[in-house]
C-alpha cells in the first residue's frame, strides 16, 4: 500500500462531504490523518457488511490460487460506510499498489491513458466518483477493462492515427454513491457490484470501540454504544463524533468517556438522539414548517436549506429516508408523522387527513 496516494485520496474525499465536516470537525487535518489510522487494513478487520465481505472473499482467494487478478469491483453507497477502505483492503489482501484518483480528477482520455500506462502488474485501480467520469474517458475504459488494451489516438485531422498499447493486467475498484448514474455498459463490465448498508449499532460500537483504541481514548461499553446509536448507521460519522466527544471529555472532565460525558459531549456539538445534526433537522423543518409537511421539489429544498441537490440526495436524505422521516414521493419530498413527532411539532392538518401520501413512492 501506498501511502502517499491513500494521503491523496483524502484530498477527494473531503469534497463530497465538506459541509458536514464543516459542521462537525474542528480540525479537518488532524481527522484526515486519524483517519487514514482508522482505516481496517485486512478484510478480517473489516467490520460488519457480512455478505459482501463473504463475496469478496472468495473472490480474493480464488485470485490468489490462480495468481491472476480478480474480477473488477463496483462498490455503491452512501458516503462513510467503507468504500474507498475496501479499496484498500483489496489491494493490501493481494499485496499490490493501489493507484488512487476520482472521476471528476480525469479530464480528458489522455489522463487515463497516463495513469493506465503506469500500472504494474496486477495492481489496483481506484476510481472514487465513478459515477463523475466524462464519457470520452469512460469509453478509453471499457477496452481497458475488458482486454486489458487502450488505443490512443496521436495527432489531429486527417494525419490522426490509433495506436494500440497492452496495459499489464489490473483489477479496477471503483466506488459510487449512485449506482443509478453508472452508464449500463460500464456497470456491466464490473464482475462484481456490491451495495454497502448502513451498519446496526452493535456494529457501530465495535467500530467506536476499536478507533477508541487506536486512538487510545478511554471509552466504556456504554458510552461506545450511545456515540454509534447517534452515527446514522455510518462508520465515518461514529469515528467523527468519537474525537469530538473526546475534546469534550478532555476539555470538561477527566478525559474518559462514560454515556453521561458521551450525551454531554454530543449535545454540545448539535447531535440529536437519532444522530440528527443542523442541516438534517432543517432539511425536515422546512419540509414540515415552510413547505406545511411537503411536497417539495428537490431545487426548492436546495435553496431553502443552502445545501446543493446533490448533496441533499447523496448525503442526507438517504438516512432520513432509511428512518422513515423523510419520503420521495412523485410531487416531491415530503415528511412523514414520525418527522413532526421528532422535531416536537404538531403536523398540518391535511397531512392527518392525506395518509395517502406516505402510501406513494
Ligand atoms: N466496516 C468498517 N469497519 C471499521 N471501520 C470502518 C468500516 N467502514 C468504514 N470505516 C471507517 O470509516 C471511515 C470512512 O470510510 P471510507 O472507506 O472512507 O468510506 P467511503 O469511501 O464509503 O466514503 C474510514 O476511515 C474507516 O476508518
Ligand atoms: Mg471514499
Amino acid at each position: 500500500m501506498n501511502e502517499n496516494e491513500w494521503g491523496r485520496e483524502e484530498g477527494f474525499r473531503r469534497g463530497d462531504n465538506r459541509n458536514r465536516d464543516e459542521l462537525l470537525s474542528a480540525d479537518v487535518a488532524d481527522e484526515e490523518r486519524d483517519e487514514a489510522g482508522l482505516r481496517p487494513r485486512r478484510l478480517d478487520e473489516f467490520v460488519g457488511q457480512t455478505e459482501l465481505k463473504e463475496h469478496l472473499g472468495v473472490l480474493l482467494d480464488a485470485a490468489r490460487a490462480r495468481e491472476q487478478t480478480p474480477d473488477h469491483l463496483l462498490f455503491a453507497g452512501p458516503p462513510g460506510l467503507g468504500k474507498t477502505t475496501l479499496a484498500g483492503i483489496v489491494a493490501s489482501e493481494l499485496g499490490v499498489t493501489i493507484h488512487v484518483t476520482s472521476g471528476p480528477a480525469i479530464e480528458r482520455a489522455g489522463d487515463l491513458a497516463a495513469i493506465l500506462t503506469n500500472l504494474a502488474d496486477r495492481d489496483v485501480l481506484f476510481i472514487d466518483e465513478i459515477h463523475r467520469l466524462p464519457k470520452q474517458v469512460e469509453e478509453v475504459l471499457y477496452p481497458a477493462m475488458e482486454d486489458f488494451q487502450i488505443d490512443v489516438i496521436l495527432g489531429k485531422g486527417p494525419a490522426a492515427r490509433s495506436i494500440r498499447f497492452d496495459l499489464p493486467p489490473f483489477t479496477l475498484v471503483g466506488a459510487t454513491t449512485r449506482t443509478g448514474l453508472i452508464a449500463g455498459p460500464l456497470r456491466d463490465r464490473f464482475g462484481l457490484v456490491e451495495r454497502l448498508d448502513y451498519y446496526d449499532p452493535l456494529e457501530l460500537q465495535s467500530i467506536v470501540e476499536r478507533a477508541a483504541g487506536i486512538l487510545s481514548v478511554k471509552v466504556d461499553s456504554e458510552g461506545a454504544a450511545e456515540i454509534a446509536s447517534r452515527s446514522r448507521g455510518t462508520p465515518r460519522i461514529a469515528n467523527r463524533l468519537l474525537r469530538r466527544v473526546r475534546d469534550f471529555a478532555e476539555v470538561r472532565v477527566n478525559g474518559a468517556i462514560d454515556v453521561a460525558v458521551a450525551r454531554d459531549g454530543l449535545a454540545l456539538f448539535g447531535v440529536d438522539e437519532l444522530g440528527l445534526d443542523k442541516v438534517d433537522r432543517s432539511i425536515l423543518e422546512s419540509i414540515a414548517v415552510t413547505h406545511v409537511g411537503g411536497p417539495v421539489g428537490l431545487s426548492t429544498l436546495s435553496i431553502s436549506v443552502g445545501e446543493q441537490p446533490e448533496t441533499l440526495e447523496d448525503v442526507y436524505e438517504p438516512f432520513l429516508i432509511q428512518q422513515g422521516l423523510l419520503q420521495r414521493t412523485p410531487r416531491g419530498r415530503v415528511v412523514t408523522a414520525a418527522a413532526f413527532d421528532h422535531l416536537q411539532i404538531s403536523p398540518p392538518k391535511k397531512i392527518s387527513e392525506d395518509q395517502s401520501l406516505f402510501d406513494e413512492k
